[in-house]
């Protein structure tokens, strides 16, 4: 096999630090990877397959944006690193490089050096992209819009969090016109997710104000999305157009290209996932409970029109409720609301009309709109378009393109499909020829300001959807305005992120520094543990009752203790262990006497197992106490209070997502 290096370690060619796209063929079956840097020896890409050294590869380059001039290069893969589950860092030497590949490859890499010297701004060099547009009675101060992603932020209970608000607040400061807040449930029936936004209940309006004046505060249009998941909705009885078998776990399980692209933990929870979606829908909705959720749709809308918001978008993608009815596979009512595209169409179109009712005919509404499923026997383009036309009649504001469902979402070739840059801007642009006074948005892939404005130059789309691309850089927007380009984090299109939701777990980005990542997973963290739960821990110590004593005197009458002890002796455990119950049970005695009820307080001792710092930390993760109270000691006066200074240190230093107490 070749080598990158020479013998000192050292590259043969130069390479330079490169955004971009390649399309590649394996083995007669193609790939789209991302470029991470680029010479005339070779290069580095990400890519979702597990390529192994020593392959051969053909790649095609295309330069800049042109569509028109590309080169093939045959290449070997010299090394491989994995990311992450599902995702590889790949490098390759080229092993043929013909006289008009290299030309091509060096005005890649000039290129950059020309765009590096220029001195024009985002605003000359991009004039589209900084164009402000009129969207219904709304301004939009230029043409980028935050597409909606479910980041499982919200509080446990579904209202607005500290953490989604600071996320929010930085992408609106980040530069984008308007902002879609993704997914916020309309019924109860409706929850798919761990911490999912809600606007079922008037409770929720508070919080959401706050939000929204925030995003408006700091520059951009807030619109709310509001959604109810139908079958994909986390819940006992989950609403459904039909009781219809699911196509995909057959297939998935079925699929080659799937057990070599994803861990087998990860297939496993995915097709889980769908056979527990396809098990729960016996029922077809009634007509009864069809009126309900049109209700709720409503009633949301009117809750996000009080908390301020300035729009609110239907979700009607992904495979949603409204994308379910619209869907001829998921939808076989023998009803005035199945069959024909005609009847499929009005339940999602009944609920336009109910949103304007509650709403107001001067509130606007988007859509997210399905342009086709993927899928055989599904929803596709053609049908699609109808409805478009139909929303553009009953006065939507913009129509949002999107593609795929969870359906589809992870069959092999669609996720190859969905790594092609602007992989949807095709649909959106035959949309916006069916909707000529609606404005359309294009969402997918769009990384590069160039390809946002190539989109909008040829009329493809009206708006630019961007989702991963700001989770990556809120800051996308003024970088590209300010023509600092070169500083934007790009998305890589690792899915780190769709992976935590498939996880259930908040949505982090694998482009974040790692202070980013600990703050957002310990404020979530912080709002998992239990605040009135109090850990006192303890010695055999006198000054240990002291300490439990001043305790007492601070803790909240609303707080729960309990007075913990880990048994740090070899021999003689029993005797040790009723001696420290005798001490734990003056404490309670104490805590007692300072107004504490009798129920609140528990006590638990522990033998040693790791250390007792370490036990200790670990009693209070797993009982996800919210504070922890300990005496600390002192060189001169070990013992004499709870702990030794280097127990009490160990905590203070490793605890986490908790408040410490020490007191001396
Ligand atoms: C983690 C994640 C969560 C998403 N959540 C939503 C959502 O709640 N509602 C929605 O309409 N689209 C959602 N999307 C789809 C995005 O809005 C967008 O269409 C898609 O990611 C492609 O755009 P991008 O390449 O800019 O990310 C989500 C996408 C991701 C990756
Ligand atoms: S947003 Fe971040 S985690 Fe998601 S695909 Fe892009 S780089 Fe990966």
């Amino acid at each position: 096999m070749k080598s990158a290096y020479d013998g000192g370690g050292k590259r043969k060619r130069v390479r330079k630090e490169f955004y971009g796209q390649i399309e590649g063929v394996v083995r007669g079956s193609s790939f789209y990877a991302t470029i991470q840097n680029l010479g005339l020896g070779g290069m580095c890409f990400e890519v979702h397959y597990p390529f192994r050294s020593g392959l051969d590869l053909s790649l095609m380059f295309k330069v800049f944006d042109s569509q028109q001039e590309s080169t093939e290069v045959k290449a070997e893969v010299v090394w491989v690193q994995p990311l992450q589950m599902l995702f590889y860092r790949v490098g390759v030497i080229f092993t043929d490089l013909s006289p008009e590949a290299k030309r091509i490859i060096e005005a890649y890499i000039s290129g950059l050096e020309i765009e590096a010297d220029e001195k024009v701004t985002g605003a000359e060099r991009y004039p589209l992209l900084f164009t402000p547009y009129r969207v219904s009675n709304l301004t939009f101060k230029n043409r980028l819009t935050m597409a909606p992603m479910f980041w499982g932020y919200a509080n446990e209970d579904g209202s607005v969090s500290q953490t989604l608000i600071d996320c929010y607040r930085e992408i609106a400061l980040g530069g984008v016109a308007m902002i879609v807040v993704a997914n916020a449930v309309v019924d109860r029936s409706s929850i798919m997710a761990s911490r999912v936004l809600r606007v079922d209940k008037d409770r929720f309006i508070p919080g959401l104000a706050k939000l929204a004046k925030v995003i408006k505060t700091s520059g951009a249009v807030a619109c709310l999305q509001i959604n109810h998941a139908g079958r994909w909705a986390k819940v006992n009885k989950p609403l459904s157009p039909s009781p219809v078998t699911m196509q995909v776990p057959h297939e998935l399980s079925k699929l080659d290209g799937i057990g070599m692209a994803l861990s087998d933990s990860y297939h496993r929870r995915l097709v889980n996932s769908f056979v527990f979606a396809l098990l729960r829908c016996r029922h077809s909705m009634t007509l009864e409970q069809m009126r309900y959720v049109q209700t709720c749709y409503g009633e949301a809308a009117l809750r996000a029109r009080k908390a301020g918001f300035d729009m609110v978008e239907l979700h009607g993608a992904t495979g949603y409720l409204l994308a379910q009815f619209l869907s001829p596979r998921l939808n076989t009512r023998s009803d005035g609301y199945g069959g024909s595209l005609e009847n499929r169409m009005r339940f999602p179109l009944e609920v336009v009309e109910t949103v304007r009712e509650f709403a107001g005919k001067d509130f606007p509404m988007g859509y997210r709109f399905l342009a086709d499923e993927w899928l055989a026997g599904g929803l596709h383009i053609r049908e699609a378009k109808i409805f478009a036309k139909n929303l553009e009649e009953l006065g939507i504001a913009y129509i949002s393109v999107t593609a795929g469902s969870h359906e589809s979402f992870f069959l092999p070739h669609v996720m190859n499909q969905a790594r092609k840059e602007a992989y949807v801007a095709g649909l959106a642009a035959e949309m916006r020829e069916v909707v000529s006074s609606t404005p359309v948005i294009a969402t997918g892939r769009i990384v590069r300001p160039a390809l946002a404005e190539e989109i909008l130059r040829d009329n493809k789309a009206d708006l630019i959807g961007l989702a991963r691309v700001l989770f990556a850089d809120p800051l996308w927007p003024n970088k590209v305005f300010e023509g600092r380009e070169k500083d934007i984090h790009f998305c890589r299109c690792c899915n780190e992120c769709v992976l935590c939701v498939i996880k259930d777990e908040p949505v982090m980005c694998s482009r974040w520094n790692k202070f980013k990542r600990a703050n957002i997973d310990i404020q979530l963290k912080q709002k998992r543990r239990k605040w009135e739960k109090v850990l006192i821990a303890m010695d055999d110590s006198e000054g240990s009752l002291e300490a439990v004593e001043y305790a007492g005197h601070m803790i909240g009458r609303e707080q729960r203790v309990t007075l913990f002890s880990v048994l740090d002796i070899e021999h003689g455990i029993e005797a040790a262990e009723k001696k420290r119950e005798k001490l734990l049970a003056q404490a309670k005695g104490h805590l007692k006497r300072t107004g504490m009820n009798e129920s609140d307080i528990q006590i638990k001792i522990a033998r040693k197992k790791k250390g007792v710092a370490e036990d200790i930390l670990e009693e209070v993760n797993k009982g996800e106490y919210g504070s922890i109270i300990l005496g600390k000691g002192s060189a001169s006066r070990t013992r004499q209070l709870l702990f030794s200074s280097s127990i009490s240190n160990y905590i203070v230093q490793h605890a986490r997502a908790c408040g410490v107490w020490v007191i001396d």
